[in-house]
């Protein structure tokens, strides 16, 4: 059988890549070293497959057709599309048809309706986290794209529990895979709206501190918090994915920073799994 043997969570943001020269040296020290902790760690578990959980920023959909979860079942998916992005060294992904298949039964077998993609295009999303980690080779793929960018978005709760749908999915596949899951995404941020660029430290560290807590307490928080955060800090449905999978407990923070260059409350974390 499959086993889940690692999870975790790191922000993202295309200022990441387009400013990062004028990051101050050293909170660019701090961040660089906690994607490479992360990196390290997700290398040291030695995954055949990571699964992926991030929004789309419309590099697969748009308005007229944007599923609330996608999974990506196809034997390939593509690189970042953003030109900004040019210099990622990845062109495609290789994916894992079997175990992404798999998932999406179990998904619809339980009573949840994602879509499926025989090819995704990993954006600035998926792709900042894992270029910042300096994996060696990246393993096998298997993107989960969450909407948490344009609303309505699935449910705190319900994010919460695909990621208990998810380990089950892991855990009843017949092939003896070691399996990691990376959400990407917030903490807080805010994108064309009015408080632009904002960062709200506060609603962050209470975030993190409640991760500690029980999942009922977090969600509660977020729910009443998020409408007035940011509307990048929504991303944060990908942790709660990663935190579900992880049963709602083992959850350690790695850093957390607050970078106005980058217009990102930055945190990484990992979970004991
Ligand atoms: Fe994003």
């Amino acid at each position: 059988m499959a086993s889940l043997v690692g999870a975790f969570a790191a922000s993202h943001g295309p200022l990441i890549v387009r400013e990062w020269e004028r990051v101050p040296t050293d909170q660019k020290q701090r961040m660089s070293a906690a994607y490479r902790e992360l990196g390290r760690r997700l290398t040291a578990v030695r995954p055949d497959v990571l699964i992926v959980v991030s929004p789309d920023h419309w590099s697969n959909f748009f308005l007229d057709n944007y599923p609330a979860v996608c999974i990506g079942i196809g034997e390939t998916n593509d690189g970042p599309p953003e030109p900004w992005m040019k210099d990622f060294p990845h062109r495609a992904f290789a994916g894992h048809p079997g175990l992404a298949t798999h998932i999406a039964a179990t998904a619809l077998q339980q009573g949840y309706e994602p879509s499926i993609s025989y090819r995704l295009k990993l954006d600035h999303g998926s792709c900042i986290p894992l270029w910042r980690m300096e994996l060696e080779r990246p393993p096998k793929i298997v993107p989960l794209l969450v909407n948490s960018i344009e609303p309505p978005m699935p449910s705190l709760a319900r994010c919460y529990q695909w990621g208990g749908l998810l380990r089950k999915a892991i855990e009843s596949y017949a092939e003896p895979l070691r399996v990691a899951i990376l959400g990407t995404g917030g903490l807080s941020h805010s994108i064309g709206e009015p408080t632009m660029g904002a960062i709200y430290e506060e609603f962050d560290r209470e975030t993190i501190r409640l991760f500690a807590r029980p999942e009922r307490e977090l969600i509660e928080f977020l729910d009443a918090k998020l409408p007035s955060s940011g509307n990048g800090s929504e991303e944060i449905r990908n942790w709660l994915v990663a935190h579900g999978a992880a049963g709602g407990r083992g959850f350690e923070l790695v850093d957390y920073l607050p970078v106005p260059t980058v217009i990102v409350g930055c945190g990484f974390a990992a979970w004991r799994v």
